[in-house]
């Protein structure tokens, strides 16, 4: 006599309605932000070619951006800068005529309150060595130094219109460091995103394309090993007591056990930054025929979110507010 099973796992998945309704996890257009690339000294947009789709944009077309942004109904977007010339200490970031304290400033005015403007605050981007910090004579990077600037750099960009500014250089104490200079210049209503658990990761490669910049060594005394789950969370806890309003890990894919450890221990929102890394590999294994490339981002997207992220920052944003818009299955 065979047995049959009393549970039966498939009943609720036997039909679309039936999944959409069992469904654990979503993803609205709010939850997700877009970074955006602004380059100095261009007059038409620039394909960046580790990343099929992605551009930098002139100043003259953020606006632009932004209204795509809005009109996709996503919560925000994450502006980098790529300035024309770069030094040492990295001046162009805290100068407000620097192109990302520009870019912020049209973005704020586009916006006009519809999404948020964010900004990465780290020196990477502006240093000729490109590092996330200033360099001491033993060609180390030196944290409390650096901490100075980026207390100077939160300060520039708040006063160009940031709403939040995204704290990605991984110096011990900067969130605490921007916080003070933040309050002190009267600037108490900008909040921090932490990049609290960074690691040191190959998949920012195609980033370096997009932001020009060659690095000098590499950024492990910083940004943190890929073998540690349990320091990701402390780095989060660390960066909720000095202030921070939401931590993020980044990358996603690669760390969503981390992601699932930091949202449990959180009482502030967790963010994931799925990166350039990720992005190119989805768009090339995608163009090769490899795999089906919108589902394959609607998944990696509802990975990241059942892991715990409760927004995402993701080259797709766009693209993906106009699919969850239109009622489209993310998988
Ligand atoms: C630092 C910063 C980086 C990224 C976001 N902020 C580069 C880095 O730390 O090497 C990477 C994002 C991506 O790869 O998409 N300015």
């Amino acid at each position: 006599m065979t047995s049959f099973p009393t549970r039966r796992l498939r009943r609720l998945r036997g039909t679309p309605a039936l999944r959409r309704l069992a469904a654990e996890h979503h993803l609205v257009p709010s939850q997700l932000v877009l970074p955006v690339f602004v380059k100095e000294g261009i007059t038409s947009s620039q394909p960046i070619a580790s990343m099929p789709g992605v551009s930098q944009h002139p100043l003259d077309a953020i606006a632009d951006v932004v209204d795509e942004a809005a009109a996709a109904g996503i919560g925000g977007i994450m502006i980098f800068g790529v300035p024309a010339v770069r030094d040492a200490v990295g001046s162009g970031a805290t100068d407000p005529d620097g192109i990302l304290n520009r870019a912020i400033a049209v973005a704020a005015r586009a916006a006009a309150g519809r999404l948020t403007v964010q900004a990465d605050l780290c020196l990477d981007e502006f240093t000729d060595h490109g590092h996330c910090g200033l360099l001491a004579a033993d060609g180390s990077v030196d944290n409390d130094a650096t901490l100075e600037v980026y207390a100077e750099m939160g300060v520039a960009q708040a006063r160009a219109g940031a709403d939040v500014l995204g704290l990605s250089g991984m110096m011990d104490g900067q969130v605490a460091a921007v916080r003070a200079g933040l309050d002190a210049a009267g600037f108490a209503h900008v909040a921090i995103l932490a990049y609290s658990a960074k690691y040191a990761s190959a998949f920012y490669g195609p980033f370096r394309d997009a932001v020009e910049s060659t690095l000098q060594g590499d950024r492990r005394t910083y940004q943190m090993d890929p073998a540690n789950a349990r320091e990701g969370v402390e780095e989060a806890l660390v960066d909720i007591a000095e202030g921070a309003d939401v931590v993020m890990v980044k990358p996603a894919m690669p760390y969503l056990d981390v992601l699932a450890r930091v949202s449990d221990r959180s009482n502030v929102p967790v963010w994931a930054y799925q990166v350039s890394g990720e992005y190119a590999m989805i768009e090339h294994a995608a163009a090769a025929g490899l795999i089906d490339r919108e589902r394959a981002i609607g998944e990696s997207l509802l990975g990241i979110r059942r892991a715990g992220a409760d927004v995402i920052l993701t080259y797709w944003a766009v693209e993906v507010a106009h699919w969850l818009r239109a009622g489209k299955e993310l998988a």
